[in-house]
């Protein structure tokens, strides 16, 4: 007998009622980048309508974000001063800690996420503390522990490192409750690839390396069973949400991942994937908004169960159009 699979697509209630996955809000990470200064909103030329915000004019984006009912943010800190060891990473009156105070004052229930790295605060841009032209391990996980720890402080609610050094969320998880931030959960990077989709956020953040690359600790975009065990390891030192990035081309990682360890997983819809979108957009070669919507459920279809997106106040709108 023909099976007639396309009786369940002849109406749009019907199509609505056996829909597998949806999209919402609960599932957005919106970045945020912080600079000194005052008075600044300024336009990320390599990342349209997102901006770099002094903390004085955080609260018209917080405000905004809060409207739309986005759910949480994740802190990019942009220093004016930068050293060998990124010392202004964990400094307590650093920018990330000052705006993490400013928001949590805006609006309490805002979850708020800080990336945990060095390459932003470091003068060579690695990301983490250098011998010769190599990161040192476990030198960095020290520093990394300092940054973390000092994010708490401030009130962050969640860490997220994203430095891909070996046992960082194991000694963030020991830093933490040693200095009595059990509660503070960890997303880690887990599965961060070496990509070339990352082009847009260097500008962005101003941390693109002074030499070579990052490919001595960022993962080979050929390996998806080493992505695996990379995630399988932080899950094990810890990790509260593990992560895989960039998103679109790493959809197999998220799959298998979710299948083999059933934990709450996000994905990082990075700064390549959006400025391709928003160029062939302006182009009038797609539509934007479809072909967003269309990937973003593709993530989640795949098993993310969170997406950190540059497009989550333009989906969020989007997702009210359609109530
Ligand atoms: C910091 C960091 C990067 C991104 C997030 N955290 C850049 C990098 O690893 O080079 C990339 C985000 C994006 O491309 O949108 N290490």
């Amino acid at each position: 007998m023909l099976k007639r699979s396309r009786r369940l697509r002849v109406s749009e209630g019907i199509r609505d009622l056996v829909r597998e996955t949806t999209l919402s809000l609960n599932d957005l990470i919106y970045p945020l980048f912080v600079v000194e200064g005052t008075g600044i909103k300024k336009e990320i030329s390599s990342l349209e309508r997102n901006y770099h915000y002094s903390i004085d004019r955080l609260p018209e984006i917080i405000e905004e974000i809060t409207k739309l009912g986005i759910k949480s943010v994740i802190l990019f800190g942009i220093p004016d001063k930068k050293d060998a060891c990124g010392s202004e990473a964990f400094n307590d009156n650093g920018i990330v800690q000052k705006a993490i105070r400013k928001i949590k004052e805006l609006n309490e229930n805002l979850v708020v996420i800080t990336d945990v790295c060095m390459c932003e605060y470091t003068d060579h841009g690695h990301c983490g503390i250098l011998h010769g032209h190599y990161v040192d391990n476990d030198e960095t996980l020290k520093f990394l522990s300092k940054i973390a720890v000092s994010h708490a402080k401030a009130g962050a609610d969640m860490i997220a490192p994203s430095d891909m050094m070996d046992g960082r969320v194991r000694a963030i998880r020991d830093a933490l409750d040693e200095n009595g931030f059990k509660e503070v959960s960890i997303m880690a990077y887990s599965a961060k690839y070496a990509s070339a989709f990352y082009g847009p956020f260097r500008e962005a953040a101003n941390s693109a390396p002074s030499f070579g690359n990052r490919k001595q600790y960022q993962m080979d975009p050929a390996n998806g069973n080493e992505g695996l065990r990379e995630i399988a390891q932080d899950l094990e030192e810890g990790a509260d949400i593990v992560m895989v990035k960039p998103a679109l081309s790493y959809l197999d990682v998220v799959k298998a991942a979710k299948e083999r360890f059933n934990a709450p997983m996000a994905v990082y819809n990075v700064s390549g994937e959006y400025a391709m979108v928003k160029a062939a957009g302006k182009m009038g070669l797609i539509d934007e908004k479809a072909i967003t919507m269309e990937m973003l459920l593709s993530m989640k279809r795949a098993g993310a169960d969170l997406i950190i997106t540059y497009f989550a106040l333009d989906v969020a709108r989007w997702l009210k159009e359609e109530e």
